[in-house]
């Protein structure tokens, strides 16, 4: 059985699905069941509602990750909208609160999957190189009162505690470093801006759908390299097989280091597949907001980051989705939805 705490959000419910496609028995916990909804009935999936934090679901936690052959640990605060408004909520549940799986699976001796981020990479600094490795690139981060940085940090520390406890007392574990995934299921949409600021493309594509601006943070200079989920999904399955322990005590990059665009190339980009696809729609304004009126006192934000991909590549993955590609199939998929949903309306 294949345990996977997080199992409701984005990244999760793409993995419970694959999971389930391939025969394996999956138990899933999350406070969230929206995205999964249509794996509920499967007979090889169960669901736990429980939210990780609360005492009373301490045995199940436990039950769940002694049953487990592997747990995937996915539960965290992911948005960068929430780092700048409840810094200790984010260190709560994303350092603390990961902490009790992994001592778990240490004592149970259960195989963890760890997901962490690339942004532990942080600022470009002074480098020389801009693609990133695991295992040699430094992590570097802003000043204290630059608030962004505290789910960074605390990503990293538990990246070190579960190292730590792989190197004292046995744990078995991957550490997965995603970079910026996108695809059917992001977050959620906002009809008007005020109503949340979900993840870059997430929000763009609220702006397409319900016609307000797209607003580009600090001008829209910084870059990223964006991953299809599909992709991802394939790359996280490897891990999972692990083949000759390949992965074992492992920290892995995920990530099309092809796909890099700026962020005003992206709306950009978005803006045209999105006019090709639904010709009759408007296009929205793009403009320029600072970062701190966006977000809030404390934003900073990371220039630029490419995955080095020799781990994953040398087990034999490549990317099949190119930013032309991922954009066209998750563009699409939120018309879809939301032509269905005008559909059902009264
Ligand atoms: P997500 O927010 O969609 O998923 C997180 C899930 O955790 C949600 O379903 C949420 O309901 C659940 N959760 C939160 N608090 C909980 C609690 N107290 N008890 C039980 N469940 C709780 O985010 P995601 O994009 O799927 O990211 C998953 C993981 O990957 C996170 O650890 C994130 O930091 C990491 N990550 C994701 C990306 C990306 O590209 N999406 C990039 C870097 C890192
Ligand atoms: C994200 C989040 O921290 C995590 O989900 C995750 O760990 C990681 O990075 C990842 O996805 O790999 P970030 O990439 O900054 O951080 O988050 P996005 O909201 O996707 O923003 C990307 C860029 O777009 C940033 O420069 C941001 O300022 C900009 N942005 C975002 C806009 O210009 N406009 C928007 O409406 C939203």
């Amino acid at each position: 059985m294949i345990a996977v705490f997080g199992g409701g959000g984005f990244i999760g419910s793409h993995l419970c699905q694959r999971l389930i496609d391939q025969g394996k028995s999956v138990v899933a916990v999350d406070i969230d069941s929206e995205k999964i909804a249509n794996l509920l009935s499967e007979d090889s999936f169960t669901f736990h509602e429980a939210d990780i934090t609360d005492e009373e679901n301490d045995e199940l936690c436990r039950e769940v990750i002694k049953e487990a052959d592997v747990v995937f640990d996915l539960i965290a605060y992911a948005n960068p909208q929430q780092y700048v408004d409840k810094p200790l909520e984010v260190v709560e549940l994303n350092l603390f609160e990961n902490l009790k799986i992994v001592d778990l699976c240490e004592e149970t001796d259960t195989r963890l999957i760890q997901f962490s981020t690339c942004e532990v990479y942080g600022l470009l600094g002074n480098r020389d190189d801009i693609v990133f490795s695991e295992d040699s690139s430094n992590l570097i981060l802003g000043p204290i009162e630059d608030q962004r940085w505290i789910y960074s940090c605390a990503k990293q520390l538990l990246e070190r505690m579960v190292h730590a406890h792989g190197q004292e007392n046995q744990l078995q574990y991957t550490i997965i470093r995603p970079f910026n995934f996108i695809g059917p299921q992001m977050d959620y949409l906002v009809e008007s801006p005020d109503e949340g600021t979900p993840r870059v493309f997430a929000s763009f594509m609220s702006a397409l759908l319900f016609d307000h601006p797209m607003y580009l943070v600090n001008g829209g200079t910084n870059r990223r390299t964006f991953t299809y989920i599909e992709d991802a999904i394939d790359a996280i399955m490897l891990i999972l097989r692990n083949e000759g322990g390949q992965f074992d005590r492992e920290i892995v990059n995920v990530g099309h280091p092809n796909n890099e665009v700026t962020i005003e190339e992206f709306a950009n980009r978005m803006r045209t597949i999105y006019a090709e696809l639904s010709p009759d729609g408007t296009l929205p304004e793009l403009r320029t907001i600072s970062g701190e009126e966006f977000y809030g006192e404390g934003y900073d934000d990371s220039e630029r980051r490419i995955p080095d991909t020799d781990k994953l590549q040398s087990a034999g993955w490549e990317p099949r989705y190119s930013l032309e590609d991922l954009l066209t199939e998750s563009i699409q998929y939120y018309i879809d939805q939301f032509e269905s949903e005008l559909d059902v309306q009264p």
